[in-house]
């Protein structure tokens, strides 16, 4: 199961209280939604969305019949689309606003979909079953010069010209296996041996491009801020620099149009112990701000 990361700063930031509502983004297993509601009770609601159709089926199952059932509202949609999906269900007053980004323990290890470089598995890497673009669309069929752009710029990959050159050598390339066969075969043996995997910065650059995950993190965070009302607050879970880097200028922004107050100076990390207790946490940092 996905242990919800930095739960307990999250609640703090978003300080939920008797019969609030609040939209969690990225509901992904419903970790930090739950602990939202245990505050919200009697009547505080949820809005929960995620991109993943099989997430929310699994949580739809699991607070069937619970004291969460009426107070959760779970929709299939992209966080890009907020407004739309707050006018249609009505959502409002809304005080607070979560977004956890990124993938969840259950697609890196039982979606079957290639997220992770140690399965083998095709490349798919979608949240969203229905996006037309996967992994191995990208691999086999983009030019030599756009694969090594995403390479750089979403993967901030050193040998991103090297990686793409072997990539275009080696098609058709099929599932993750061999996709970590051409990363070993286009890098130096030094780059095997360091803690972090050869194939880590080309699987995130893939992902980050099959679900444009930075476009959708910018329109998302904008009508996160319009939804909001005056005095909720909103707290994202980055979990790389691109992400974190977009959260910092978003609400920095934000803050100069006089919009925002930010609660975080610095990003808050896990504690050594939560990063013990669940490795996924290391590279997480959380901003969170209220709106004016
Ligand atoms: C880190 S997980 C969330 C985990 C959740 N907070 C929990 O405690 O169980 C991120 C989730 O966001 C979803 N997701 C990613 N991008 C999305 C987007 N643009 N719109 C909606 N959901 C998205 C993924 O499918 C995944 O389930």
């Amino acid at each position: 199961m996905h242990i919800p990361v930095l739960k307990d700063e999250v609640i703090r930031l978003l300080d939920p209280k008797p019969n609030e509502n609040f939209i969690d983004c990225t509901i992904g297993e419903g970790g930090h939604s739950l602990a939202i509601l245990e505050r919200t009770r009697p009547n505080g609601k949820v809005l929960g969305i995620d991109a993943d159709p099989n997430c929310l089926e699994a949580l739809k199952a699991r607070i069937k019949g619970t004291e969460y059932e009426g107070r959760l509202i779970l929709v299939h949609g992209n966080f890009a689309n907020l407004r739309e999906i707050v006018e249609k269900h009505n959502f409002k007053p809304i005080s607070g606003v979560l977004f956890d980004l990124g993938l969840s323990s259950w697609h890196l290890e039982a979606s079957g979909r290639g997220f992770s470089f140690l399965r083998n598995e095709p490349l798919d890497m979608r949240y969203d079953t229905s996006n037309p673009l996967t992994a191995e669309i990208i691999v086999n069929n983009w030019s030599l010069k756009d694969i090594e752009h995403i390479l750089r710029v979403y993967g901030e990959e050193r040998f991103a010209r090297r990686i793409a050159k072997e990539i275009v050598k080696s098609r058709p390339i099929k599932t993750t296996i061999e996709l970590v066969m051409a990363i070993e075969r286009a890098t130096p043996k030094w780059y095997h041996r360091r803690r972090i995997h050869p194939a880590t910065k080309t699987f995130q650059a893939l992902r980050i491009a099959v679900n444009h995950e930075l476009e959708n993190l910018e329109r998302g965070l904008a009508q996160a801020i319009e939804v909001l009302e005056s005095g909720g607050r909103i707290a994202v879970i980055a979990f790389h620099s691109l992400e974190d880097r977009t959260v910092k200028h978003f609400l920095r922004d934000k803050f100069k149009q006089g919009v925002i107050k930010i609660l975080t100076k610095k990003p808050i990390r896990p504690s050594e112990k939560e990063i013990a207790e669940n490795p996924r946490s290391r590279s997480a940092r959380l901003r969170a701000a209220v709106k004016l």
